[in-house]
């Protein structure tokens, strides 16, 4: 079964699409972990397509895209998701939306980032962040899940 599945999701990066776990912990400045807060991520399809509606972008949408999820994070602060490897689109470099809230009077609203893409520099919104651009990157590796191509880890500060 395991070879299968990987042949499945090889099938797929030919076709732009690569299968990511997101995951990470939700913590206070202190490192405390920060249980029950709602995760949300939005971004665009593999086509580059957001699936909202003002998205004026006329690609083709990939209609087996869910383009938005949510969760809440567990006990220890930790959240996942299952997503794809975020594409570039016209005028931005690869990027997943994060939204977090539920915490008290505090939401984070950020964008996660893939280390090492060469578009990053380039990026107007990604400069913008200065010197918090290093928290903003996150390491696209082998995943150590047969289902999934990568995992990238993405650990947000309340503060
Ligand atoms: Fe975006």
């Amino acid at each position: 079964m395991v070879p299968v599945a990987r042949a499945a999701i090889l099938e797929t990066i030919e076709d732009g699409v690569v299968v990511v776990d997101v995951y990470g912990r939700i913590v206070d400045v202190h490192g405390r972990p920060i249980s029950g807060a709602k995760v949300e991520i939005w971004q665009c399809d593999a086509n580059t397509r957001y699936h909202h509606i003002d998205d004026r972008n006329d690609a083709q949408p990939d209609e087996n895209f869910q383009g938005y999820g949510f969760t809440a994070s567990d006990a220890d602060g930790r959240y996942r998701f299952r997503t794809i490897k975020p594409v570039k689109y016209p005028g931005r470099t690869p990027h997943i939306h994060f939204r977090v809230t539920g915490t008290g009077n505090v939401e984070l609203t950020t964008q996660m980032y893939v280390r090492g893409e060469p578009g990053n520099e380039s990026d107007g919104i990604f400069r913008s962040l200065g010197d918090l651009r290093d928290e903003a990157l996150a390491a696209f590796v082998a995943s150590d899940d047969d289902s999934a191509a990568l995992m990238a880890r993405f650990d947000l500060v309340i503060a």
